[in-house]
């Protein structure tokens, strides 16, 4: 197979990670006989530094034009100054948004080796395997108007929370879809009590339900659903919500993994192309120190070929050589626990263990 992927490595450790990205993409390339073009293009605080936008017309035109785009993150401590438009993040979002990727996949699993790296109890975590499924071009992060306004009085500021039911109900549909391919079970998750979106999101997800006897769905308030994660989060399979509330329990869920740097995440929309990252940022306080997990962005590159070539094979090969490298002890920092059989590796390190395993 001939494809051309983007790669946009950001900033901080998206730069660490992304390069282990790139070299498991070409690895699979190699040893399965396709030619992936990798193009790279920047994107973030760099970009801003480089080209005064945190998304140059340059990058945006790559990423169009590319079968699959990996990301690594945006932003840092140097950038947090200015509205919202002028910061790093802002890059991302535009991306999202002009690609019209708006459903972003972030499987959670609780990967055998790694179950005694979580701060929860084995019993809790064991056989945790859940997809939390978030809306990611609407809602507060895209409303409009939004901004600040003072008066003597003082300083007054506005987001706003817009959703369409055509944008609820592409999501949720999408949501019992994902879930019959699975074991048939949808949470959807809001805030029903309290917000008019949340109230046109139940009515939604009630009459989509219907189309789906073979589904069993519950409705829970975004509020519990944070304590049930972390409490019985088997009773998950597929969680499906709205952009700030899927933000959110991505990270908690990410303590299921045993850390934020496990967690992968694709972001589709109506055809092939999909945009790849992983869930975490730029960790300002690991950069530079060898000390990043790579295994987020790696996942993420096993997304890629799945979901945007349907290359499942090679993409279960990155999967079982990560799984093969955990079970062998190697261990980044934010993994370690200090337990015997752990190996204490850096990126590099476990980088180079996972390509050595695959193919
Ligand atoms: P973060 O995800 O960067 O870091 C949170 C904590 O997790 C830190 O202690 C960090 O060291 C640790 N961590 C994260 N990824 C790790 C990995 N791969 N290996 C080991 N440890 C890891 O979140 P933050 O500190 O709140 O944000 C830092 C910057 O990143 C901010 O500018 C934020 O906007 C940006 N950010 C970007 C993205 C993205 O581009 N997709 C996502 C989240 C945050
Ligand atoms: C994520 C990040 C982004 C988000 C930021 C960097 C804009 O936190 O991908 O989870 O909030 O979507
Ligand atoms: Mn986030």
């Amino acid at each position: 197979m001939r494809a051309h992927i983007a790669v946009l490595p950001g900033d901080g450790i998206g730069v660490e990670v992304t390069a282990w990205g790139a070299r498991v993409l070409q690895h699979v390339a190699d040893a399965y006989g396709h030619t992936f073009r990798v193009s790279e293009g920047s994107i973030g605080g760099n970009a801003i530094d480089a080209s005064g936008s945190p998304l140059p017309d340059a990058s945006l035109a790559l990423c169009k034009q590319a079968d699959a785009i990996l990301v690594g993150a945006v932003g840092g401590p140097k950038w947090d100054v200015g509205p919202p438009e002028a910061r790093p993040e802002y890059g991302l979002l535009r991306l999202r948004k002009e690609l019209r990727l708006y459903a972003n996949l972030r499987p959670v699993k609780a990967i055998d080796a790694l179950v005694e790296s979580s701060p929860l109890r084995r019993e809790i975590v064991e056989g945790t395997d859940l997809l939390v499924l978030r809306e990611l071009t609407g809602g507060l992060y895209f409303g409009r108007p939004r901004g600040r306004s003072a008066n003597k009085r003082g300083i007054r500021v506005k987001d706003t929370l817009t959703y369409t039911s055509g944008e609820m109900e592409r999501i949720i549909r999408l949501g019992f879809d994902l879930a019959r391919q699975r074991r048939k079970q949808l949470a959807s998750v809001d805030k029903a009590n309290v917000l008019a979106s949340s109230g046109l999101w139940r009515e939604i997800a009630e009459q989509v339900a219907e189309d789906y006897p073979d589904v069993t769905v519950e409705h829970i308030l975004v509020d519990a659903c944070a304590m049930h994660l972390i409490n019985d989060p088997r009773r998950f399979d597929v969680l499906v919500t709205e952009n700030m509330f899927g933000d959110i329990l991505s990270d908690e869920a990410s303590v299921l993994a045993g850390s934020l740097g496990m967690l992968p995440s694709a972001s589709l929309g109506r055809g092939r192309r999909g945009l790849y990252e992983p869930v975490h940022g730029t960790a300002p306080d690991i950069v530079g120190q060898d000390k990043a997990n790579p295994l987020a962005a790696i996942l993420s590159v096993a997304m890629l070929l799945r979901h945007s070539l349907g290359l499942e094979q090679e993409a279960a090969a990155v999967e079982s050589a990560v799984e093969d490298v955990l079970a062998a002890g190697l261990r980044t920092p934010d993994l370690a626990r200090g337990a015997s059989g752990e190996r204490a590796v850096g990126t590099e390190a476990m980088g180079e263990a996972v390509l050595e395993r695959i193919g």
